[in-house]
């Protein structure tokens, strides 16, 4: 939950606080709907950091992403009090809206050093499940190539001190990685996906 709140604080720095969930309710498109996110996810979906760029999802990993916010079964700064604003079939319309944007990489700098040894991590631990780098939306995985840094450290962390609660497999590649590789390992794994341009 530490790493959590220094995600908040920079959303804060980043003058992204959030002010309230408006849900337009029956028959808003989409693209409506869609709009109240770009203050943080940018125009299309396209965020200039350090929220996640969700423009290019596919419409599943949105959807249920989006719902496991709602029950807080995933844990997050902001977007419980966001997603409870929203029902299943706002959510499938954003989903729809999001899935056809153009997920654009972020520019953002990488150690090449770094980003060597989390290429052979990712290869060995990562790959089946986040294929391309991390860059196939029909993995219904969430991006790694090119994803805000910040996003991917915190997302990580997360996922390593349990307050995200990944999937049995994946917690069990994720643990075998850290167990050869360590902090220093994860750190490697976001220099590697930061480097895809
Ligand atoms: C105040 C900033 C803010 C606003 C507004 C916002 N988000 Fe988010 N969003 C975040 C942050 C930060 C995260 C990372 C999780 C967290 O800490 O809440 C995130 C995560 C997500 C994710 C998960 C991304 C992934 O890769 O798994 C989705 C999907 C998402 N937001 C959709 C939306 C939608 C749809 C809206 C508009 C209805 C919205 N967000 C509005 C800040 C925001
Ligand atoms: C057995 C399949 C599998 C493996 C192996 C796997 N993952 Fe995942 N990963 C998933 C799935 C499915 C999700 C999305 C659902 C979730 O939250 O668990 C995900 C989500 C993620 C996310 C969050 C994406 C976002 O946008 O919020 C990150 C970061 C991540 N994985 C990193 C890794 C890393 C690094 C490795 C290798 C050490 C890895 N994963 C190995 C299946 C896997």
């Amino acid at each position: 939950m530490k790493q959590s709140r220094a995600l908040q604080a920079a959303l804060f720095a980043c003058g992204l606080a959030f002010t309230a969930a408006s849900s337009a309710g029956g028959g808003a498109s989409g693209a409506m709907l869609g709009n109240t996110c770009a203050g943080c996810h940018g125009t299309d979906g396209v965020s200039a950091g350090p929220a996640p760029t969700i423009a290019g999802m596919s419409a599943p990993y949105f959807t249920e992403t989006m719902q496991a916010f709602r029950s807080a079964e995933i844990k997050s700064t902001i977007m419980t009090r966001i997603a409870k604003g929203y029902t299943d079939a706002d959510l499938d319309a954003m989903a729809a809206h999001f899935a056809k944007k153009k997920f654009s990489r972020a520019s953002q700098s990488a150690d090449a050093g770094a980003a060597a040894r989390g290429e052979k991590l990712h290869d060995k631990y990562c790959e089946k499940c986040h294929e391309d780098a991390g860059a196939n939306a029909k993995d219904d995985s969430g991006f790694l190539a090119g994803q805000h840094k910040l996003y991917l450290q915190y997302t990580l962390s997360d996922f390593m001190d349990g307050s995200r609660e990944p999937s049995k497999k994946m917690k069990k590649k994720l643990m075998s990685m850290h167990k050869k590789a360590g902090d220093k390992g994860l750190a490697d794994l976001v220099e590697y996906y930061a480097s895809q341009k």
